[in-house]
């Protein structure tokens, strides 16, 4: 066993994300963030992911205040964010110039520790985050390369350590597994961690898994036990079912073992009564659905991840055809292999389980493919890990069509991004975070961006007519 192991606090973004569709408002846990800041955390994770889209979409928040109102109040715990490598927050590649805006504006609003990832591990896609973070990097800002794991006949515990090793040689100072399906096994869990210490071991390994399928707390365990530095867990009230294992039963359980995680006792006691009645408000109001907190082994089975679960439902809701979810979940494997075994992480994931559900619903194999599955294969997303369906391939691509680089950067098109933004936004943007909002979330910001100057001028008549 480790004699210290270090862990890094959830609830702001990840638990928030997996169990109420990341619909925490800042001044829900605004009153807390002193004492999240007193508990010891390796680290706080609290942005990225999907704050930033759920701040402007349905929280009419500014995210780059968001993040700077945490700052304000967490002096001293690193705060962290996570970053899909050229996808940034959202689902397209984006040009390296704004990719590099990106990473130097979150570093200039708060953000320490850069979490960054490839839904494919194709890790031309992480090159562009890494450089700049190195970049613009403060005495306190870590580098942390991320890889999606996933189970498939082509994801073995060499292919693992080969790509840590890579890693390592690309610059990073901290590697992150990432189990977004929370399917990693205390086995695997072990070898993975054994084998990679093994080849990186001057590297801090950070184990970060889902508790979906229950597998969790064994996995944790086993990964501490094989030398992982960091573990991520939610305080107790948001863990479990699709968020991560709790931060109070990890810090009880690593005691008795005489395991030093740095802690607060009473601290992590207090952020839990604090969030107890938040997320009763939240039950109460159907925001957070029961389901996403229990255990489903299924999951060990269809490697689905938190979110995606939600989001199936939420369509077949939708579409009143609940009762194609058995079927759907059954078409989710055979996707995947057709896609040469992605991960089934954001926005792959999503990509994975709306084509399954398609190919249920139209009673016929690929009868319909959404754009974002032609783009995959037109190689906009990075090289798969397996050869992809040659049959599907040749549909969408024609006969003997190739796939595309999807990293060929056009030096002309430097800055094109942010001269549109600011044609589009005029007035409406004020600083450089505005831009970035409109160049991520175009459509989001703008109207985020119009209602902030209406509340603005409204404010002003009022203040006139009170004169
Ligand atoms: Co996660």
């Amino acid at each position: 066993m480790n004699q210290r192991v270090q862990i890094t606090e959830t609830v702001l973004r990840d638990a928030n994300q997996s169990l109420i569709a990341t619909r925490m408002k800042l001044a829900d846990f605004l009153p807390i963030l002193e004492t999240l800041d007193q508990a010891g955390y390796y680290s706080l994770e609290c942005w990225g992911g999907a704050t930033f889209d759920s701040c402007l979409r349905y929280l009419d928040e500014d995210p780059w205040e968001r993040l700077r109102t945490i700052r304000a109040h967490v002096k001293n715990t690193r705060l962290q964010m996570l970053l899909r490598g050229q996808n940034l927050l959202g689902y397209k590649h984006y040009h390296d110039d704004v990719v590099e805006k990106f990473v130097e504006l979150s570093i200039k609003n708060g953000i320490d520790i850069i979490r960054i990832f490839d839904a494919l591990n194709d890790f031309r896609n992480i090159k562009t985050a890494l450089e700049a973070t190195k970049k613009y990097a403060t005495a306190n800002t870590v580098a942390s390369g991320c890889i999606s794991y996933t189970q498939s006949p082509v994801h073995t515990v060499e292919k693992y350590v080969e790509m840590c090793k890579e890693l390592k040689s690309m610059g990073f100072d901290t590697i992150c597994l990432k189990d977004m399906a929370g399917t990693m096994s205390p086995y695997e869990a072990e070898h993975l961690i054994k084998g990679i210490k093994d080849a990186v071991g001057d590297m801090p390994v950070i184990l970060h898994t889902h508790s979906t399928t229950g597998m969790a707390y064994m996995t944790v365990i086993k990964a501490i036990e094989s030398g992982a530095d960091v573990v991520d867990t939610a305080i107790s009230c948001f863990s479990g079912g699709t968020s991560q294992p709790a931060t109070e039963t990890i810090y009880y359980a690593l005691k008795q073992y005489g395991v030093e995680t740095c802690l607060n006792e009473a601290a992590i006691n207090k952020i839990n009564d604090f969030f107890k009645p938040l997320k009763q408000q939240y039950v109460d109001s159907g925001l957070l659905n029961p389901k996403s907190m229990a255990t489903d082994s299924q999951a060990l089975v269809y490697k689905v991840p938190g979110g995606m679960l939600s989001n199936m439902i939420a369509n077949l809701k939708d579409m009143n055809a609940m009762d194609k979810f058995d079927a759907a979940l059954l078409e989710i494997p055979n996707v995947r292999k057709d896609l040469g075994y992605p991960p089934l992480v954001t926005p792959l994931s999503q990509m994975v389980g709306n084509q399954a559900v398609i190919n249920v619903l139209m009673g016929e194999r690929y009868k319909q493919i959404s754009t974002e599955i032609k783009n995959y294969f037109k190689g906009e997303y990075g090289i798969a890990p397996a050869p992809v369906s040659p049959e599907l391939s040749e549909k969408i691509l024609g006969q003997g069509g190739k796939p595309t680089d999807c990293r060929i950067e056009d030096a002309k098109r430097t800055g094109e991004e942010f001269a549109k933004a600011k044609a589009a936004l005029g007035d409406l943007a004020r600083c450089e975070e505005d831009l970035m909002s409109y160049i991520c979330f175009p459509e989001q910001a703008e109207a985020f961006l119009k209602a902030r100057k209406a509340k603005e001028e409204n404010v002003a008549t009022y203040t006139i007519e009170a004169m």
